[in-house]
């Protein structure tokens, strides 16, 4: 039985990490050279289940773009991992979007990968795709993020998006009644990026919380900005959220207290405290997602009110236990079902942890480097 580890992620060392915009050249890694021909041979095996394939099997892992934290921690994981447990890892970025990552994927279903793992820039454009690896013989796990109308998905690996989005509504309530005294609460609303399909279960999720209480009196929402439509953050990027951010609070919060602000992400919640900030406003109680090494600090400082932890190195060697299923010939573990627009997918959910000042050293206690960033902060 092949025994998965994940070698511990150069990621501690690795100090500050590239993210989207200052990535830039060609994102392709694959395994460091072995003692053997680490040139990817096409292999004349298929996937099928009750055969498995070898050991030393091409794997492909196709991430979106580097948007946060978590898709570098998953690309130096991955490529360790893999390369740990004996297969060919191709590890690319779509750094140019959804067509990019159609080709990449086309190019890994040529070069012999007998699992494909993608973080799907837009879940809606893949469909061909996938179904070209499934008749292939290539198994499919959509990682993350679903990949949609489309019956080639073979398994969801994730951490449960929509209990994302309802920790951060709590989230929210809860700063607001620790920090800002008695309701009723001016807040505004940031969702993530419309062609992620995680931004719609992460706002559903935090709506299915804060509805009622926008319905009630409790929370105002003075731009009158309430639908993912309106609050979508294009590409996740915090200069559009920031730019949002600015205009609204110019707009309607001349007089006015703004006390918190729904963000689906850290990098997102880190703009929305630069706009206030900049307009010399109180600052709001913030909700974040993804433990990213600055907003760890924040949080820690007392200043972001909360993040989520969604613990990278969980979500990479959940995966890298099912790819191990598959290469043994045997089903995939799932725990739930997700529907995809086309079938119910086989999923691994996975936990996601609200952070917060008062519990950030514990949830992070088995995270040396954000444990230490805690430490150094706190
Ligand atoms: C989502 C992911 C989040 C968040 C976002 C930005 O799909 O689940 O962790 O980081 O992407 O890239």
């Amino acid at each position: 039985m092949k025994k998965i580890t994940v070698a511990m992620t150069a990621l501690a060392a690795a100090g500050a990490l590239a993210l989207a915009g200052c990535g830039g050249g060609d994102d392709t890694t694959t395994a460091p050279p072995s003692d053997g021909d680490n040139t990817q041979q096409p292999d004349d095996g298929d996937a099928t289940e009750g055969e498995g394939f070898a050991a030393d099997a091409t794997i492909g892992i196709s991430l979106p773009q580097k948007t946060s934290q978590n898709w570098v921690e998953a690309e130096e994981m991955f490529l360790a991992g893999l390369s740990e447990a004996g297969y060919n890892p191709i590890v690319q970025f779509a750094n140019n979007g959804a067509s990019e990552q159609q080709q990449q994927i086309e190019s890994m279903i040529e070069q012999g990968a007998k699992v494909i793992v993608i973080g799907a820039v837009d879940g809606s454009q893949l469909s061909s795709q996938v179904e070209r690896a499934r008749d292939a013989g290539v198994k499919i796990i959509a990682y993350d993020r679903m990949i949609q109308e489309t019956d080639a998905v073979d398994l969801y690996v994730a951490y449960d998006n929509f209990q994302v989005g309802v920790g951060q509504g709590e989230a929210l309530l809860k700063g607001l009644a620790e920090r800002k005294g008695d309701g009723p609460w001016n807040i505004e609303l940031i969702a993530g990026s419309n062609d992620d399909a995680n931004s719609k279960p992460f706002f559903e999720g935090a709506m299915s919380i804060l509805q009622p209480k926008i319905d009630d009196g409790t929370l105002k929402v003075l731009s009158g900005q309430t639908t993912q439509a309106q609050v979508a953050t294009e590409g996740w990027q915090a200069s559009v959220a920031q730019n949002r951010m600015d205009s609204i609070i110019s707009g309607f919060y001349g007089s006015e207290e703004l006390h918190g602000v729904l963000s689906p992400n850290d990098t997102l919640a880190r703009a929305a405290i630069a706009s206030a900030q900049a307009a010399g406003k109180d600052l709001p109680v913030l909700t974040g997602q993804d433990s990213e090494d600055d907003s760890v600090a924040s949080v820690a400082k007392g200043e972001q009110y909360h993040t989520i932890f969604k613990d990278t190195r969980g979500l990479v060697d959940a995966v890298l236990a099912q790819i191990d299923l598959a290469q043994q010939g045997q089903p995939f573990n799932s725990n739930a079902e997700v529907d995809n627009g086309t079938i119910q997918v086989p999923t691994d959910f996975l936990t996601p942890i609200s952070v917060f000042q008062d519990n950030a050293a514990e949830v992070y206690a088995n995270d040396e480097a954000r444990a230490k960033i805690v430490a150094d902060n706190s």
